[in-house]
């Protein structure tokens, strides 16, 4: 492995492959997603940012409406964009799919050879799917000469995974992947869509911690806490659980049923909160409201796990350390915590040294730290003249 970047990495892909160089450059980043977890597909409020961790392909525009594409680590695969997506086609059913949304949505796309390079760990819930989905619609389009409002090809990215993959997902991932800013998060309204950049406090760093461990066969569970919060809503009779009150909460007599609607209108509530304390500069508090988030998801929504929990929990011990959390879907993967920058060197080090996954859920992949910045959203990097 070198130090060289996705960017670098695809491009050189390109040219030994190809012989020549890229004419079109897309990219699109990861996301982390800072506090607002679940609210997504009930309407709410989320907070994620993008990561300095990209999908990159480089590529040129071909003739016909066919894509032929490598990636590392995977056998190339050729689209025929005729034809309908299949799902069980691994990661070429995001990048066929893409493809076929935008043009059944009336968008020009062409067909592409090209190169992929990630630079997002996989499994570590940072929405690599979504940025793959983005930066190959962003490639699908660049190729007839198309451009397309980054929140209309968020949406069509989600409907990717509802409609071809068959996962019941929510738009934060790839509206996280298109708004993102140096140095802010994104706000996000997940029922309007509408998008705010909150810029990040002075003096603290984001830290993403990869437990090692993987997702599997849990998407059942994500589908069950999804119908779970629509038949709160129908008894609340509200549309989502986004306009359902606390006060609301007294009337759901299930258990369970209570317990994920709490869980939604607290994370609701906490992310509009830690989108002030970041425009006030107050880390402490967002530290604090980022604990409590964990706490939910783990006490009330049950979709935290030994590793997720642990490795928050010692987060939280940790001198410098203002608040941690599990990230994303939940159940294995990635947490995130926020830590005085002046303590980040030191927090790594001292997380390398005492965390240690349990046993009931080993660690699969490097337990891994990563400070991470905020990057630009996915973007068209180069375009044929
Ligand atoms: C996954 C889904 C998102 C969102 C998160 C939880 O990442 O893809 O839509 O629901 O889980 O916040």
């Amino acid at each position: 492995m070198t130090d060289a970047t996705a960017l670098e990495r695809a491009t050189a892909a390109y040219i030994e492959r190809f012989g020549s160089e890229p004419t079109l450059i897309t990219r699109a980043p990861g996301r982390v997603n800072i506090i607002g977890e679940h609210t997504d597909y009930n309407d709410g409020f989320a907070l994620p940012m993008a990561l300095p961790f990209d999908i990159v392909i480089a590529a040129a525009p071909t003739d016909d409406q066919s894509i032929s594409a490598q990636s590392e680590g995977f056998e190339p695969t050729t689209i025929d964009l005729s034809m309908a997506p299949d799902p069980a086609a691994g990661w070429a059913a995001y990048v066929h799919g893409i493809a076929h949304l935008l043009a059944e949505a009336g968008h020009a796309v062409g067909g592409w050879q090209g190169c992929l390079a990630s630079d997002i760990p996989a499994g570590a819930s940072l929405s690599s799917s979504a940025a793959l989905t983005m930066a190959s619609g962003l490639a699908a389009l660049g190729a007839a000469g198309s451009t397309i409002d980054p929140i209309e090809l968020a949406l069509l990215g989600q409907r990717v995974e509802n409609e071809v993959l068959g996962f019941p997902s929510g738009n934060l991932d790839q509206l996280a992947s298109v708004s993102g800013r140096a140095n802010s998060a994104s706000l996000i309204d997940c029922r309007s869509v509408d998008v705010t950049p909150v810029p990040l406090p002075a003096g603290i760093e984001i830290v993403i911690m990869d437990t090692g461990t993987r997702r599997e066969l849990v998407d059942s569970e994500y589908a069950a806490r999804r119908a779970d919060c629509e038949r709160a809503a129908e008894i609340l009779g509200v549309a989502a659980l986004r306009d359902a009150t606390v006060a609301d909460l007294d009337r759901l007599e299930d258990d369970q049923l209570l317990m994920r609607a709490r869980h939604i209108v607290g994370e609701n509530q906490r992310t509009l909160d830690a989108a002030e304390a970041m425009r006030a500069g107050d880390a402490v508090a967002l530290g604090e409201l980022m604990s409590q988030s964990h706490a939910s998801l783990r006490d009330d929504y049950h979709v935290t796990s030994p590793a997720l929990d642990a490795i928050s929990a010692l987060a939280q011990t940790m001198p410098g350390c203002l608040g941690a959390r599990m990230t994303g879907g939940g159940f294995a993967g990635g947490a995130v915590a926020l830590v005085r920058a002046d303590a980040t060197d030191a927090f790594v080090a001292a997380m390398l040294d005492a965390y240690e996954p349990p046993v009931e859920q080993p660690a699969v992949a490097p337990v891994q730290f990563w400070p991470v910045t905020a990057n630009a959203g996915a973007e068209i990097l180069r375009t044929p003249s």
